[in-house]
């Protein structure tokens, strides 16, 4: 494909040890992760509970790369100024969750945030047409969200016709669920550029033994730029 980009690769701390998630998010930054993924769950846009903004904050006191925050929630817009006082670098918040997503994009912005867009398996590409300058950054959904370690949903069509639809905008495309050494190559081909992966980065290790995390962060990586080659 000759194309040069380097691949970014988000843990998802959804996968890590909830007892002890500052050593957790030390291990995996150390282990080379670009970015950590943190998901915010509010068992009514998704059925499932995870933490608000106050562990969040707590959560970036250990965070040196970037923290990139994926709200699962309804509604999003009273929680917007929470999640940048919590330290959010990015917040992404779903184009279902909401009535105006438009507005909420200002407002992640005008908090002083990257504003991220998330598009659930079953909501086409088309759903961001009128959003993309006013966000820097559009998650495709490869699972329905709500929980870790779910079957992966091919949605490679999604990020392609995505990557035409950006053209050159600085918009990053990253992918959510599912993500392993197998499915990655897919997607980089397909155009994206942040990999988020929580099981298939955990797997195998802890903070007490977290060389694991190195080589399945470094075997995804390995996997997705190999088809850029
Ligand atoms: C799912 C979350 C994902 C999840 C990915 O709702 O948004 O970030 O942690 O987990 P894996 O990589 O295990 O599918
Ligand atoms: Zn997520």
């Amino acid at each position: 494909m000759g194309q040069n980009r380097r691949i970014k690769i988000a843990p998802s701390i959804l996968s890590a040890d909830f007892a002890d998630f500052g050593r957790e998010i030390q291990a995996i930054e150390a282990e080379g992760a670009d970015w950590v993924h943190v998901d915010v769950m509010d068992g009514h846009f998704v059925p499932n509970i995870t933490f608000g903004p106050p562990a969040v904050a707590a959560f970036r006191r250990h965070v040196k790369t970037v923290m990139d925050v994926h709200i699962m929630i309804s509604p999003v817009d009273s929680y917007i100024d929470a999640f940048a006082k919590a330290g959010a670098d990015i917040l992404t918040a779903h184009v279902e969750a909401g009535p105006h997503i438009h507005r909420t994009l200002q407002a992640i912005r005008a908090a002083g945030m990257k504003a991220g867009v998330a598009l659930n398996p079953g909501t086409p590409a088309e759903a961001v047409a009128h959003l993309l300058d006013l966000t820097d950054l559009v998650c495709v959904m490869t699972v329905n969200p709500g929980f870790g370690g779910q079957k992966f949903i091919d949605m490679t069509g999604k990020v392609r016709a995505l990557r035409q639809m950006i053209g050159d905008r600085p918009v990053l495309i990253e992918i959510d669920g599912g993500v392993d050494p197998v499915t990655a190559p897919g997607l980089a081909a397909a155009g994206a550029d942040v990999l988020v992966a929580g099981s298939a980065v955990f797997r195998g290790g802890s903070v007490e033994n977290p060389s694991p995390y190195g080589a399945n962060i470094r075997a995804i990586r390995a996997a997705a730029e190999a088809a850029l080659a």
